[in-house]
């Protein structure tokens, strides 16, 4: 199949391109490098430029005869979202709806779209969350990433062009192989934040929040590998190809951790426990997200390779200590 990815030079974009180009897909990148890495993008052509440049957009997509796009371009920062909401809306929201307008005009078959489960705020505080449940963003990220969801849903239900909206929990880990892992700079996931940490590249890990509603008074997340998720979407590909219709689902294990979970994970794999400052919550934050992934592994048959916290921390804290971009 030949596939458009945008935002693929971009850590989960390029864990998907890894795989999209072991399974022998033909595969275009559009990236703009704001923070993605020309050397994450192990196959296929990068070009670099923006998912809003229609000109551009429309010459991949029909000089390349392009089949399916899949969809990661966005800024991903929840508090940088709070700070600018309209830089958020403007690239996750107006760019997607250019983006979707080329594809209209292409005839693409079909599309992978990168969702978060942040659009659920603050829904349950223990339990699972399915698909059905209300949605209800809590910041401006959530809220520019459901604009999209929907404006795909309305497009698809009038158009031959099938999507699969892949909602994540939270994402993290490197490739096993240590090729790829995430550079993000000015991160703020916790997982990579704290492993860089543990390797000298921040003093401490800020703790955000002791006063949750949670056993520990800590944030709980549903942490998931990247290659799994990778996986997922080369499933999802698999599944419109064979005529799926149109899908939507959450992307987690289904497990939830809380971050002195993580903490503790992390220090059983270094010599000395790294330090940690306890601060207030931070705006914009759920106390309590963990999926329930069942309608992924039904419909789509995903089946996850890297579910425990120690391997996601584990292959984080390698990509940390050698990192190749
Ligand atoms: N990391 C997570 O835990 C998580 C969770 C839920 C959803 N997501 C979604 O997954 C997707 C990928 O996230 P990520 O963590 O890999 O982020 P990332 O910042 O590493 O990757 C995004 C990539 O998109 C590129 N980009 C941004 N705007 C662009 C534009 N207008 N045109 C072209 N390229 C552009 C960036 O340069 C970057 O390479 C995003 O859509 C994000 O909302 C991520």
């Amino acid at each position: 199949m030949n596939i458009l990815v945008t935002g693929g030079a971009g850590y989960i974009g390029s864990h998907v391109v890894k795989q999209l180009g072991q399974a022998g897909h033909n595969i275009i990148v559009l990236d703009n490098l704001i923070k993605g890495f020309r050397n994450a993008v192990l196959y296929g052509e990068l070009i670099v430029g923006n998912t809003g440049d229609k000109k551009l957009v429309e010459q991949i997509l029909y000089g390349d005869k392009i089949d399916a796009v899949i969809h990661f371009a966005a800024f991903t920062v929840v508090p940088e979202s709070v700070n600018d909401p309209l830089m958020y809306y403007a690239n996750n929201t107006c760019n997607t709806r250019s983006l979707l307008k080329c594809c209209a005009k292409a005839g693409v078959k079909y599309f992978i779209f990168s969702s978060t489960a942040t659009i659920y705020g603050n829904a349950i505080t223990s339990g699972k969350l399915s698909e059905d449940r209300t949605v209800s963003p809590i910041n401006p990220y959530g809220t520019s990433k459901l604009m999209s969801e929907w404006m795909l849903r309305d497009y698809c239900a009038v158009n031959d062009m099938n999507y699969v909206t892949l909602r994540y929990f939270n994402v993290a880990g490197a490739d096993p192989d240590g090729e790829i892992g995430q550079s993000t700079p000015g991160a703020t996931l916790l997982i990579k934040v704290a492993c860089e940490v543990a390797t000298g590249k921040r003093d401490k890990l800020k703790l955000f929040g002791t006063d949750y509603p949670t056993p520990d008074g800590t944030g709980i997340r549903d942490y998931i590998h990247v290659s799994d998720l990778a996986k997922a979407h080369v499933d999802a590909l698999d599944y419109l190809k064979n005529g799926g219709e149109s899908l939507l689902c959450n992307c987690g294990y289904g497990k939830g951790y809380s971050v002195r979970d993580v903490i503790k994970a992390l220090n059983s794999l270094v010599d000395k426990p790294i330090e940690v400052e306890e601060q207030p919550r931070r705006e914009g934050d759920p106390a309590y997200l963990v999926a329930d992934p069942k309608i992924i592994k039904k419909k789509i048959g995903w089946k996850p390779e890297y579910d425990n916290l120690k391997t996601i921390v584990k292959t984080s804290l390698e990509w940390e200590k050698n990192p190749k971009y």
